[in-house]
């Protein structure tokens, strides 16, 4: 993809001066602002209408860019260096210079650390000498936005600019995985589970329960097109609209297929898209079919269940 330097510089002001901008990245648009500014993140807060005990996630261009901020360890270096940057979001602890805003972390002593893949988001952090605190572009428990037309339905004229970036290639959010103990994946995402093991060598619980904050981004109500959806579903109702991992038989006006022949790569790419067209055509439920539950699946899955509790 070009970069448009001439976006980029808009957005490198905007930040400089505290403002929040929306940003491309390879999972889901993120809501950007500086990371080290009290009033920027609180900035990021009140737009998201999120919880305030709900930290938020730090970007960086490198690790050489973290040290500062946080400590890590082996399982991280040997994590980075396959994975990142990519969709791989790390819990580390915060070192006590930090200058991170205590607003971001909620005051907790870790941090999310995430070194986004997108190249204008790399671009960006490039050119400022702060990282970025950015939390998925969409109105807290809704569907991510993966365009930056999605983030302007949710935020329309509030959020100062959306620095263009095409359409998210992955379009689920990154896993999240705890390294400061044994390591433990907090959240389902774009990488999948059995890469992680392959690097570490070894089986990694998945603790994604719904007990606190260390459950991260996994309030009850999440990921929600704001209708009720049904879960592994064969048979639709009359007035729903039907999501079937492949395309199946005729095409039918309320039937959404996430992939043409059931590729999870594809389908995830497709997921978050294709639940915010169902609820502008005014489906008032949705049906899904099943879908496999392996790779990336696991993922679409989670994020299914989820907005099924709505
Ligand atoms: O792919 C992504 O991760 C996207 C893009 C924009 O980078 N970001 C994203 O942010 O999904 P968000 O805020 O929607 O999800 C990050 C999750 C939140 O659920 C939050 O609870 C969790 O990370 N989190 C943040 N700081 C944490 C911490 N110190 N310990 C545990 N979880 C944390
Ligand atoms: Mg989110």
């Amino acid at each position: 993809m070009k970069i448009n330097l001439t976006n980029i510089k808009k957005s490198e002001k905007l930040l400089n001066i505290g403002e929040c901008v929306a940003i491309p990245t390879e999972t889901v648009y993120g809501l950007a602002g500086n990371a080290y500014s009290n009033s920027a993140c609180k900035k990021i807060f009140k737009l998201k209408k999120r919880p305030k005990n709900n930290p938020l996630i730090v970007h960086y261009y490198n690790k050489k860019n973290l040290k500062q901020d946080c400590s890590y360890n082996r399982s991280f270096l040997k994590l980075y260096k396959k994975f990142c940057p990519g969709p791989i979001t790390f819990i580390l602890d915060l070192k006590k210079g930090s200058k991170i805003s205590k607003i971001a972390t909620n005051k907790l002593n870790t941090l999310a650390v995430r070194f986004p893949k997108h190249p204008v988001a790399r671009c960006l952090l490039k050119k400022l000498n702060f990282p970025l605190a950015a939390p998925s572009a969409n109105l807290s428990s809704r569907v991510s936005s993966v365009s930056s037309s999605d983030v302007k339905e949710d935020f329309g004229k509030k959020i100062k600019y959306v620095l263009e970036g095409g359409r998210s290639t992955i379009g689920l959010e990154s896993t999240i995985i705890d390294l400061r103990d044994k390591p433990s994946i907090l959240r389902l995402g774009g990488l999948k589970i059995s890469e992680i093991q392959k690097v570490l060598n070894k089986k990694i619980k998945i603790s994604n329960t719904n007990s606190n904050i260390l459950s991260p981004g996994q309030f009850k109500i999440h990921y929600s097109p704001g209708i009720p959806v049904r879960l592994n579903i064969k048979k639709m109702k009359k007035e729903e609209a039907y999501i079937s991992i492949k395309r199946e038989g005729k095409d039918k006006p309320n039937c959404f297929f996430l992939s043409k022949n059931g590729n999870l790569n594809e389908a995830a790419k497709n997921l978050y898209s294709t639940l915010r067209k169902i609820k502008k055509k005014n489906y008032k439920s949705i049906a899904v079919g099943k879908i496999p539950n392996k790779g990336l699946g696991k993922t679409i899955n989670d994020r299914l269940m989820r907005a099924s509790k709505f």
